[in-house]
């Protein structure tokens, strides 16, 4: 296998359903280069970890523009990039802002007081299956869950999902990274898109600034904290970042756990006798199947060494999350799923400034989703194996997942 192909491999589609022999192989080349103005990529964990906490390594989009990558989210698209794609100190300030809503800073305060209105979702979506004993648990439950819950805490409208659902897809599409020639085609749609979603969320954003409803958009457009007010421009980017970070992630934590618990049976009987076992279940499924594989957007702002390799300044940088997460340097046996392993620091949510901003939502909704599916289905099993996946590399996971299964309890 030569270098060239393994980089073309994780875009390539084939590798999709289980990329985990491929990371294996990237994990002996502890900083892959395959010249040309490509990236480095990196795919042991505690390089990894270390890379997440260097301020030499910049997430600005404007430094990875000009480091040759084919770069959304700038100015052409009408909004600013959202903090995901800044440095400190404006990324600091509008992490600080949109954090306001949810009290001091890393308090789970406000996501716990969700935890009835989200079980209440999830009842809904479970018993509204009705007497049907197959279904596909993305299309059924998996999607409809995040997005009704990222919507009501942004205030967006439940029932405008298929309007934002054309939008948000292609910009989607444009987070994987370089594919071949399709790729300017597919930039143009996101940037239109990212624009349209903008237009869209800006009507919402005018309406609450003149009443706000206390909902998230209201907190952003009417906040004046120690760090002073967003812009307009700055509540929008805000807004499209949640709003799709928010349910494109979440989805496939929930199917790719549905997955995992049906070839582990073992683990789905455990569960629906004790629901406090999902929090394990959880964290271990952020290590061993996480919904984002890999960083691929970042620079370096300064020369790097790191085992003894020099990653000159100006070169972009891929973080294989995904790859770090099964490093037998850091777990044990770490191709086995094993929710009782006593430590799973995992690198699911990254790490660092950029760490996810929406962690504590993502783990309650995702405890909840796959202890209620334990409890309530009757005997599930799944109907194909593997499933197909999404087009996806970054953001992974199964396009369906069908199931069957005897009934309701
Ligand atoms: C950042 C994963 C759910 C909002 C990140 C990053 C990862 C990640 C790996 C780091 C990106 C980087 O370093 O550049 C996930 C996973 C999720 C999830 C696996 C679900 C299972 C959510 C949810 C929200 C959210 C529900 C919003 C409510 C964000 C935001 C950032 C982020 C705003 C950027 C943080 C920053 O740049 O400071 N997420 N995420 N995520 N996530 Fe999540």
């Amino acid at each position: 296998m030569t270098h060239q192909s393994l980089l073309r491999q994780i875009t390539d589609y084939t590798n999709r359903a289980d990329p985990y022999p491929l990371y294996k192989e990237l994990r002996k080349t502890p900083v892959l280069h395959e010249g040309d103005g490509g990236p480095y990529l990196v795919s042991s964990y505690w390089d990894i970890l270390n890379l997440l906490h260097d301020p030499r390594i910049s997430s600005d989009a404007a430094n990875l523009a000009a480091a040759g990558a084919d770069e959304m989210g700038g100015a052409e698209t009408g909004l600013p990039p959202s903090f995901i794609r800044q440095d400190p100190p404006e990324h600091d300030r509008l992490r600080r802002i949109a954090n306001r809503p949810f009290g001091p800073p890393h308090s789970p305060d406000k996501i716990e007081s969700m935890r009835g209105e989200l079980a209440e979702i999830v009842s809904e979506l479970i018993d509204g299956l009705g007497e049907t004993r197959q279904i596909d648990v993305v299309d059924q439950f998996a999607y409809p869950f995040p997005v009704t819950v990222i919507c009501r805490l942004l205030g967006v409208p439940r029932e405008d999902e298929p309007r934002f659902r054309a939008w948000v897809d292609p910009i989607v599409a444009s987070l994987d990274p370089d594919t071949g020639r399709e790729d300017a085609e597919r930039r143009s749609a996101a940037q239109e898109a990212r624009m349209q979603l903008g237009m869209y969320l800006a009507q919402l954003v005018e309406q609450r600034s003149k009443k706000p409803t206390g909902d998230m958009l209201s907190e952003l457009v009417t906040s004046h904290g120690p760090d002073g007010p967003m812009t307009t421009m700055e509540v929008l980017s805000t807004a499209v970042l949640l709003l799709i970070a928010g349910h494109e992630t979440t989805v496939n934590l929930i199917t790719n756990g549905m997955l995992t618990l049906l070839r582990h049976p073992e683990y789905l009987e455990r569960l629906r006798d004790d629901p406090r076992l999902s929090v394990n279940i959880v964290e271990e499924l952020l290590r061993y199947e996480p919904p984002v594989q890999l960083v691929p957007q970042r620079t370096c702002i300064a020369d790097i060494e790191v085992r003894g390799i020099t990653i000159p300044k100006g070169s972009r940088i891929w973080l294989m999350l995904a790859a770090g997460n099964r490093d037998p340097e850091r777990f044990k046996d770490p191709d086995r799923f094993d929710p009782d392993r006593g430590d799973i620091q995992h690198l699911g949510f990254g790490s660092g400034i950029h760490s996810c901003f929406g962690a504590p939502l993502a783990r309650l909704e995702a405890q909840i989703a796959l202890s209620e599916l334990a409890r309530r289905l009757d005997n599930p099993h799944l109907v194909e194996d593997p499933p197909p996946y999404r087009q996806n590399a970054v953001l992974r996971g199964p396009r369906h997942l069908r199931i069957g299964f005897d009934g309701l309890r």
